[in-house]
């Protein structure tokens, strides 16, 4: 399972990275603007500094709904670095666009995707990535993980090489419940990420290894 992290937060993302487990990283335009990152100069920058931190895939959204300014964002992103997968949103405009790029060699990330349907259109039409929301089908008591699995398990009977990547991950739990429902990557905020660390029995026999050699070394 490949490991990404939600968040165009520069010191979060070397953070993930310098624990030496990062896959690649996230972000969407809430993020970039939760930075304040503005104007699309600063945008590229920003994401060719994302790029120069790690060494995975760096998904950058594009902005435009219809099928031309896709196409147009989506090779200028791509243009920019071999790391880059252009997200594209579940429209019938980013289907159309994730086709193309899809025949052009361009690796995409299907985004915004709630529901099997959605993720059934993704596939078909290539995407590199489908990213379904669980957090947010939680938030409004549907079943976020559930989605993981079914799509896993359409992809796994069909045979489609999109990978489910699990987003929306709001705590560590979702993680290892994506874990068990097969998900090819999940995208994290840093905290969920170090959440995975905590065990009290690994901190309780840390502390008696350490008290029983200071006995024995003092
Ligand atoms: O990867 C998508 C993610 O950033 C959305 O998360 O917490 O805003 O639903 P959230």
């Amino acid at each position: 399972m490949k490991f990404f992290i939600d968040t165009a937060n520069l010191a979060q993302i070397k953070e993930a990275h310098d624990l030496g487990v990062l896959d690649g990283v996230t972000t969407n335009p809430s993020l970039m603007a939760k930075e304040g990152i503005k104007g699309e100069e600063a945008v590229m920058k920003h994401y060719m500094a994302i790029c120069e931190l790690v060494d995975g895939d760096v998904s950058a959204e594009v902005i435009a709904t219809d099928y031309e300014n896709i196409i147009r964002e989506g090779e200028a992103l791509a243009a920019m670095h071999p790391q880059i997968v252009v997200k594209v949103p579940m429209i019938k405009d980013g289907i159309k666009a994730i086709k193309y790029f899809s025949d052009k060699g361009i690796r995409t990330n299907c985004t915004l995707v709630f529901s099997t349907g959605q993720a059934l259109l993704a596939a078909k039409a290539g995407a590199t990535y489908v990213s379904p929301f669980i957090g947010r089908l939680d938030d409004i008591s549907s079943n976020g993980v559930g989605l993981i699995q079914e799509i896993v398990d359409m992809y796994q009977y069909y045979g489609f090489e999109t990978q489910v990547l699990a987003a929306s991950i709001r705590h560590t739990q979702h993680i290892i419940d994506c874990v068990k429902a097969g998900a090819d990557v999940a995208t994290c905020p840093l905290d969920s990420i170090l959440g995975l660390l905590n065990h009290p029995l690994t901190d309780i026999g840390l502390a008696k290894f350490l008290s029983d050699h200071q006995q024995v070394n003092s």
